[in-house]
C-alpha cells in the first residue's frame, strides 16, 4: 500500500485520544507493519489499534487522569521519606497493572535485588510505566540520577513533574525501545516485565537490546503469577528463555523470586 495509505492510517488511529498520547514513531512503526500484512486499510486500522492496546493500553485498565494526580502531588511533601508522599505513590502505582502487582513487596523488591550493587549511582528505567513512583523504596545514592522512558507522552510528562517535585535529578523521555535504546550510561538499567512486551513487537529484540543497554548491571524481571499464586510453568519458562538469550555471554546472574515476579540481576 502507498505512503498515502500509511498517512491515512496514522490520521485515523491518532484521531482517538487513547492513541494520540502514544509516541508517534511507535504508532508509525506498528501501522507500517500492519499495513504491509493486511488486505485493506480497514483491517490495518483494526490490527494497529489492537497491537497498540496489547503493548501499552492493556496495562492501564482505567484511564489515568494526570491532572487529578498532579493536584494530589502538589498537596504532599517533597521528601521520598514523607509518609504522605509514599501513600500518594502507592495509590498511583495501583493504576498500572505492573506496579500494582509489585505493591505487596515494593519495600523489599529493590533493596533485595540490588543489594549487591547498592547504593545506586544512576538508574535507567526502560519502559518505566509508573515504576519511578517506587523511588522512595530504591537504594539510591545521594545525588543519584534517575532517567526513565516509555511510549506514553502523558505518562512521561507526569513523571518529569514527579521527579522535579521530589528534587530527583534525571530525565523522562518518550522512546521506542524496538528502534533505539537511550544512550546515557548508567550504573543499573531496569528492564522490569519488559522482555515479553517487547518480544510481542519484535521477536529477536532481546539479545540485541541487552547488548546495547549502556549500563554496568541490568535488573530484568518477568511476571510469574497465575490466579492460584506462583505459576511454576511461567517461572520455568521465563528462566529458560532468559538463559538461552544470555548463552555465550560471560555475565554474572543472580536470581530473586517474589510473590508475583521473578527478577535477575545481570552484571557484565
Ligand atoms: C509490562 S509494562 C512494565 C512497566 C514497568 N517496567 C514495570 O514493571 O512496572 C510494559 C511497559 O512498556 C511500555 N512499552 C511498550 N512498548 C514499548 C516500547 N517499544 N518502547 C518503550 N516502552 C514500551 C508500556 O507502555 C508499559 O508501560
Amino acid at each position: 500500500m502507498s505512503d498515502d495509505g500509511l498517512e491515512e492510517l496514522m490520521r485515523v488511529v491518532r484521531s482517538s485520544a487513547r492513541y494520540r498520547v502514544i509516541h508517534e514513531s511507535v504508532v508509525r512503526r506498528i501501522a507500517a507493519q500492519e499495513l504491509s500484512k493486511r488486505r485493506s486499510l480497514k483491517e490495518a486500522i483494526k490490527a494497529t489499534r489492537s497491537k497498540l492496546h496489547q503493548v501499552g493500553g492493556a496495562y492501564r485498565q482505567q484511564q489515568i487522569s494526570y491532572a487529578h494526580w498532579c493536584e494530589k502531588l502538589a498537596a504532599v511533601g517533597q521528601s521520598p521519606n514523607d509518609p504522605a508522599l509514599q501513600d500518594f505513590c502507592r495509590q498511583m502505582m495501583a493504576c498500572h497493572a505492573s506496579t500494582r502487582e509489585r505493591l505487596p513487596f515494593v519495600e523489599t523488591f529493590f533493596t533485595t535485588t540490588l543489594q549487591a550493587i547498592s547504593p545506586l549511582r544512576s538508574v535507567l528505567d526502560l519502559g518505566c510505566g509508573l515504576n519511578p513512583l517506587a523511588i522512595p523504596w530504591m537504594p539510591l545514592a545521594d545525588g543519584a540520577r534517575y532517567d526513565a522512558c516509555d511510549i506514553y507522552e502523558d505518562l512521561t510528562g507526569f513523571m518529569k513533574q514527579f521527579l522535579s517535585h521530589i528534587r530527583q535529578p534525571g530525565e523522562v523521555e518518550c522512546c521506542d525501545l524496538v528502534q533505539t535504546c537511550p544512550s546515557r550510561p548508567a550504573h543499573v538499567a531496569l528492564l522490569l516485565k519488559m522482555l515479553p512486551c517487547l518480544e510481542q513487537q519484535d521477536k529477536g529484540i532481546a539479545a540485541r537490546l541487552l547488548q546495547s543497554i549502556p549500563a554496568e548491571h541490568i535488573l530484568i524481571s518477568f511476571p510469574v503469577r497465575s490466579l492460584s499464586g506462583i505459576s511454576k510453568g511461567m517461572e520455568k519458562h521465563y528462566q529458560t528463555h532468559l538463559m538461552a538469550i544470555l548463552e555465550g555471554q560471560n555475565w554474572k546472574v543472580s536470581r530473586h523470586l517474589f510473590a508475583s515476579e521473578l527478577a535477575f540481576l545481570i552484571s557484565r
